[in-house]
């Protein structure tokens, strides 16, 4: 017999049917709730909810599980590539040399930008955030290229123009934002170069493609490629559900991503290490970060899943200390974030709290030692997961149960009362 829970409200039994995943977590079906019994459910910051069933990323914040379509993410960081993960994130299966190859073809044919957009660019303020440059030229994409129609063929268009345009537009906006004359993609060059020599390459001073940096880059971009329902996956889904084009889904994901507490915190991390490594207090910062009447927080620690360390975390961490070597580069920044690291572990408060560092706690060292200036981080972390965003909007769409994603509330405002006129008031 199916497995249930028992409600017992009102003096009547209602039986809510489980459901199980694949890797045995079980939830509560509660979609007929409010029907039977006239309840909703409270869960605020929804961090009992599953707002869907999803085959894509599986993670267990308790082992430290990541795994991309079954993959482990530490197999995928060591042998794949970003390109490579992100097919198998989109359509399921790692591609066939045939798939790959077709896939990088088409990579490259949508990899120029209309050169209207680089007016856009031009006219938004010096200081602008990439950020919100990117949000905004994502949603703008819209009006260049045309909507997705349903057939198979023009969505796998729209999501290699999106992979393929959105490197070329951040690493724009980075030229732009200096002054610089923009760099062409160029086809010869995989994903990963590609950008760097978008980035760094300039009329006068050649860049010189090194392969530790680019694995570096596929590293990075792999770790961030997809977190099953985080905020700025959840924005995607939620924005995607009013049936809105791709680039406003995508959009919505960027802008949520800015946020400090998600891929914000990237750039915040460096700010931290570098406010410590010139004399800032360390002891005075980690005291803040446990007063509870201070809304100071440790950056690149905790998480809403993990409850012990993230696995990306791990790898980020290794491949921070491997291309410095490989580079021959030190950062005092390494240094500082080894330090806060040892001391935090074994700190009552973050020992209680399971707060343990984050993706993104090394990963600002690994792309300060790449070269990528600290506001453009959060960009970086977009690009890597832009696979996972596109994936978890595809699914939501073939999704056959779908519904508009429109949560309810416990209302706790004014009872009715009348409409008083201003010169009562
Ligand atoms: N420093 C100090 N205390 C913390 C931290 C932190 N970084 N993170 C959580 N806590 C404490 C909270 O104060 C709270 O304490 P209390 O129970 O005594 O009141 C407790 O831990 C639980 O915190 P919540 O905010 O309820 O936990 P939540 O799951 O919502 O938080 C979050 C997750 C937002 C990531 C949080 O840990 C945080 O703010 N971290 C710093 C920002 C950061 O690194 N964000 C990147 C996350 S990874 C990513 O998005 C890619």
């Amino acid at each position: 017999m199916a497995e249930h829970v028992t409600l017992i409200y009102a003096g009547k039994e209602f039986r809510l049917p489980l459901v199980t995943g694949s890797e045995g977590e079980k939830a509560i079906d509660i979609s007929l709730l409010r029907r039977e019994t006239g309840l909703i459910t409270l869960d605020s910051g929804y961090a009992n909810t599953g707002s869907c069933k999803s085959a894509i990323t599986f993670v267990d914040g308790e082992k430290g599980i990541l795994r991309y379509r079954g993959i482990p993410v530490e197999q995928l960081a060591e042998r794949s590539t970003f390109k490579e993960t992100a097919y198998l994130l989109i359509n399921g299966e790692l591609p066939s040399q045939k798939e790959l190859t077709r896939f990088s073809v088409l990579l490259n044919d949508h990899s120029l930008v209309h050169e209207d957009m680089k007016t856009f660019y031009q006219n938004f303020p010096r200081s602008s955030h990439p950020m919100g440059i990117l949000s905004a030229m994502v949603n703008a994409l819209r009006s260049f290229y045309p909507e997705l129609q349903d057939l198979d063929e023009e969505t796998t268009i729209t999501v290699t123009r999106l992979l393929s345009k959105v490197r070329t537009m951040a690493a724009m906006s980075h030229k732009i934002s200096r002054g610089h004359t923009v760099v062409y993609p160029r086809s010869d060059l995989t994903y990963c170069a590609n950008f760097l020599n978008m980035m760094f390459d300039s009329p006068v001073k050649p860049y010189e493609i090194d392969p530790d940096v680019v694995k570096a880059l596929n590293v990075f971009l792999i770790l961030h490629a997809d977190h099953e329902q985080n905020c700025s996956t959840a924005a995607v889904r939620v924005v995607g559900s009013a049936r809105v084009n791709l680039y406003a889904a995508i959009s919505a994901g960027i802008a949520a991503l800015w946020g400090p507490l998600h891929g914000g915190a990237n750039q915040a991390v460096i700010e931290t290490l570098g406010e410590i490594a010139q004399g800032g207090n360390l002891h005075q910062m980690i005291a803040r970060a446990k007063d509870r009447q201070d809304p100071y927080r440790l950056m690149g620690f905790g998480h809403r899943v993990y409850k012990t360390f993230d696995p990306r975390a791990r790898i980020m961490k290794r491949m921070a200390h491997v291309l410095l070597d490989k580079l021959n580069l030190s950062d005092p920044l390494l240094d500082v974030a080894r330090e806060l690291e040892e001391i935090a572990l074994k700190d009552d408060y973050f020992i209680e709290h399971h707060l343990y560092p984050n993706v993104d706690f090394y990963s600002g060292i690994v792309l300060r030692a790449i070269g990528i200036p600290i506001n453009m981080f959060t960009v970086l972390f977009a690009i890597g997961r832009l696979p996972g965003w596109i994936a978890q909007w595809k699914e939501s769409m073939d999704e056959p149960d779908w519904k508009l994603c429109r949560p309810r509330q416990v209302y706790t405002g004014p009872h009715e009362r009348p409409y008083v006129p201003i010169e009562e008031r």
